[in-house]
């Protein structure tokens, strides 16, 4: 939770952030720092599977080892898969079982072809390795529950069963406790293989949910969402909440010019708050509301079960400069790690809400990270993702900030004069005994000498992390064997720090002891 006084122009040249790191507000769930693999452009083929690779590249498997060090670096607790759109149209069952005998299928979500050579039990085999949780997006298109039921039992199934026995038969002999299933992706989306209108849907999650829960009672359901602020959100929680514990959203923003590109996670900010209202809602209806006794399929009885957000899809992603069909590769600049530090900012400000978030993608498809045949190259919002994934836990801390605001073009047009889009966009959180603020200056011209309440370590230095800054352009990319854009360390001395300048496009990260 951050609040802010608005300054006028003169008075801006003198922000100040005021903190006090026993103000703790909310939780934050690690879940937040999670990623997503898709069968789409170069994720999964080329990115964490290249078994043609030729320059020793490789596990024995034939997974990415440079990818698998950096998820392991930026510790991803959970990843989804296999889709987004493409799950709509995907047989689980093609892709186990022995590779030369699954079969090819046309795809089309994003117009491919599907070799299977990748599926359920490598995908399982690779969270392993990356010491990551499994989250499975169940395909609500073209599948149907009895599909659904099949998955999960080959999943998590410990009886003497018949797709529980096919893992067993595949070399899998322990249960792979699969905890998260997302019941569909985007079935709101024209673009969307079958489609679906919101009752239809709601219909279809209440009976789906209620027979993967009897089957397997110890698994998370994630309901399918819009962007949190449509009436298909409403609609859905106020029929289904009672049977899922996550309501997902997602949400993509990006452009061009430098303040419209950082505009757009404080849409996602009022998704968050406005979704969560939309939960209360739901529970505030249900509690009106007899229902028969389903208590081995619910979580709580009634009202006591508040579902979270999973804000499984977010990132900057401009899909006609990057379009799916051929891979969305973004390149991303200083700009877009701003951006990325900002949504960070709010997972962090709004944790009381967020059980999970999974950035879109993990590897090459609108993702952090870049494979190429000969190496992996580190884009610009890998950095902040990483001190955020590294540091940003335990609680929120309560932060004011006395600040400037930028008031021109937003993309999307709907929050300018919505919110307030600071120039200094503060989080907080207590870590053990280590405080740890973020702070994003996005101004394009002006550093600020901002003065600090509370800043006073009981011991030791405050260390300082920085990503962009003076010496660096807007524009500034990273390419392989040339990461320009990275973190820079230093400590600062002193006990009772007053003042600290934030340099201009810069993301800094300030820790020390409390
Ligand atoms: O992440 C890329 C795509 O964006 C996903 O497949 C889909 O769910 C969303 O529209």
């Amino acid at each position: 939770m951050t609040t802010l006084t608005v300054l006028s122009d003169e008075e801006a040249k003198s922000p100040l952030i005021s903190l006090n790191p026993t103000h703790t507000v909310a939780d934050i769930d690690p879940l937040i720092y999670g990623g997503f693999t898709e069968h789409m452009g170069r994720c999964i083929y080329g990115g964490i599977y290249d078994p043609d690779n030729k320059n020793g590249l490789i596990t024995e498997q034939g997974y990415r080892k440079d990818v698998i060090d950096s998820i392991l670096e930026l510790k991803v607790p959970v990843i989804r898969y296999p889709g987004g759109n493409f799950v709509a149209t995907y047989r689980w069952q093609d892709g186990i079982g022995p590779r030369d005998q699954r079969p090819k299928r046309p795809e089309l979500a994003w117009l491919g072809v599907e070799s299977n050579q990748f599926g359920t039990d490598e995908f399982i085999e690779w969270c392993r390795i990356v010491k990551t949780e499994p989250y499975i997006c169940l395909n609500m298109g073209t599948g149907t529950l009895e599909d659904a039921l099949a998955w999960l039992e080959y999943c998590n199934g410990d009886r003497d069963t018949h797709y529980a026995n096919l893992r067993r038969k595949n070399g899998h002999e322990e249960p792979y406790k699969v905890k998260y299933w997302a019941l569909g992706n985007e079935i709101w989306g024209p673009w969307q293989v079958e489609q679906a209108t919101k009752e239809d849907y709601a219909k279809k999650a209440i009976q789906w949910a209620k027979a993967l829960k009897l089957l397997d009672p110890s698994i998370q359901l994630i309901l399918c969402g819009r962007d949190g602020v449509s009436d298909w959100d409403r609609y859905v929680l106020q029929q289904c909440s009672r049977y899922i514990d996550m309501h997902s959203i997602h949400f993509y923003h990006g452009d061009a010019k430098h303040y419209p590109n950082i505009s757009g996670p404080y849409a996602a900010e009022r998704a968050i708050q406005i979704t969560s209202s939309l939960i209360d809602l739901a529970r505030c209806e249900l509690d009106l509301t007899e229902f028969p006794d389903f208590s081995r399929i619910t979580t709580a009885p009634k009202t006591a079960h508040r579902p979270k957000i999973c804000f499984d899809e977010w990132n900057v992603w401009d899909p006609i400069r990057a379009p799916g069909d051929k891979g969305a590769e973004e390149l991303y600049n200083l700009s877009d790690a701003l951006a990325v530090a900002i949504w960070l900012n709010i997972f962090i400000r709004n944790a009381r809400d967020l059980g999970m978030a999974t950035i879109a993608q993990s590897v090459n498809v609108i993702s952090p990270l870049m494979t190429s045949p000969t190496g992996i190259t580190r884009q610009t919002t890998y950095w902040p993702l990483l001190l955020f994934s590294r540091y940003m836990h335990g609680k929120t801390v309560a932060v004011h900030v006395r600040a400037g605001v930028y008031t021109g073009e937003t993309n999307p047009k709907w929050i300018q004069s919505t919110v307030d889009i600071p120039k200094l966009d503060v989080s907080a959180a207590l870590d053990g005994e280590w405080l740890n603020v973020a702070v994003v200056n996005v101004d394009e011209e002006h550093s600020y000498e901002t003065e600090l309440f509370g800043v006073a370590p009981a011991s030791g230095d405050i260390q300082v992390f920085k990503v962009g800054g003076e010496k660096f352009n807007l524009k500034d990319v990273n390419k392989e064997g040339q990461e320009t854009v990275s973190i820079v360390e230093s400590t600062l001395k002193g006990e009772n720090v007053k003042k600290f300048v934030f340099e201009r496009h810069s993301f800094t990260l300030l820790r020390w002891k409390v």
